[in-house]
């Protein structure tokens, strides 16, 4: 790995595209590499309006409205970077949703919707990005995955199956973009205090909390400085890997 110029920035000069943007995790991962010195592209769907505009202002970004699920996202995406920055340093799967149900009632449209977001369009933005060359040696990518992808969660067979899978490809991509000098990484979050996690109901969010060795929730930034780690250039021989973050070691 190289040393950054500026330790206190150490991402200046780099572009980062953030995923799922507009709040919670995605939020504050845009915070953070901002603060590192990077240009953020903040993207989330159309419908996160001026949620996602606040994103972009507080990081002095650029506000990116696209849905990742869209055939054409990763073309957008690829064609807007390499016009205005030249490319993209970093890119961070960070959008996800959830659509719960036990197994006996889980219908196609919930697990299609799940994997659709949250697995696909992680392989198919870097899929593409890549095909186009937009995405730079020396580059990271970052996967938010989910201890729910490490072990099984009531209700969420369709979740934890897209974020198993999103570590499957982490260890499928990190030989072939290796090749290209780009290194993937994910983490894999515990309970993190957000809106996702406050539509839970109280009972199991409790029980969600008191299954960390902490016995508490994690915060926004609990996850968003990992990703800031692997995002570092001094973390260019790190890849491959996917870290916890939250407490949920004994899983
Ligand atoms: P959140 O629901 O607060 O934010 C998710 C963001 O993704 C929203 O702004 C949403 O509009 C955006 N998004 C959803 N579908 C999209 C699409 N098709 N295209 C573009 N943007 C889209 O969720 P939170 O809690 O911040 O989660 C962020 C990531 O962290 C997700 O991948 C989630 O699965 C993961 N995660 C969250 C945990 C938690 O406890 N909150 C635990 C483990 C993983």
């Amino acid at each position: 790995a190289t040393a950054p110029a500026d330790w206190d920035k150490p991402l200046a000069g780099r572009v980062a595209v953030v995923t799922g943007a507009a709040r919670g995790i995605g939020a504050t991962i845009a915070e953070v590499l901002a603060r590192d010195g990077a240009h953020v592209i903040a993207a989330d769907i159309p419908a996160a309006g001026e949620a996602l505009s606040q994103t972009a202002n507080k990081v002095k970004g650029t506000a990116f409205p696209i849905d990742v699920t869209a055939e054409d996202a990763g073309a957008k995406l690829a064609e807007h970077a390499l016009e205005r920055h030249g490319g993209i340093d970093i890119i961070v799967n960070n959008a996800g949703i959830t659509r719960d149900k036990l197994l006996a009632n889980m219908d196609a449209a919930r697990w299609d919707a799940v994997i659709g977001v949250n697995l696909i369009a992680p392989l198919q933005l870097v899929n593409t990005l890549v095909e186009k060359g937009a995405l730079k040696s020396g580059g990271a990518v970052v996967d938010v995955s989910s201890i729910a992808g490490i072990a099984g969660n009531r209700g969420q067979t369709n979740y934890g199956t897209s974020k198993a899978g999103v570590i499957g490809l982490v260890d499928a991509y990190a030989p072939v973009l290796a090749e290209k000098g780009i290194t993937i990484n994910a983490v894999a979050p515990g309970f993190i205090e957000t809106a996702m996690t406050a539509a839970i109901p109280l009972a199991t969010r409790e029980a969600g909390r008191l299954m960390s060795s902490l016995q508490q929730g994690g915060q926004t930034v609990d996850v968003a400085e990992t990703v800031a780690y692997f995002a570092n250039p001094a973390s260019s021989a790190v890849t491959g890997n996917v870290v916890r973050v939250c407490g949920q070691a004994l899983l």
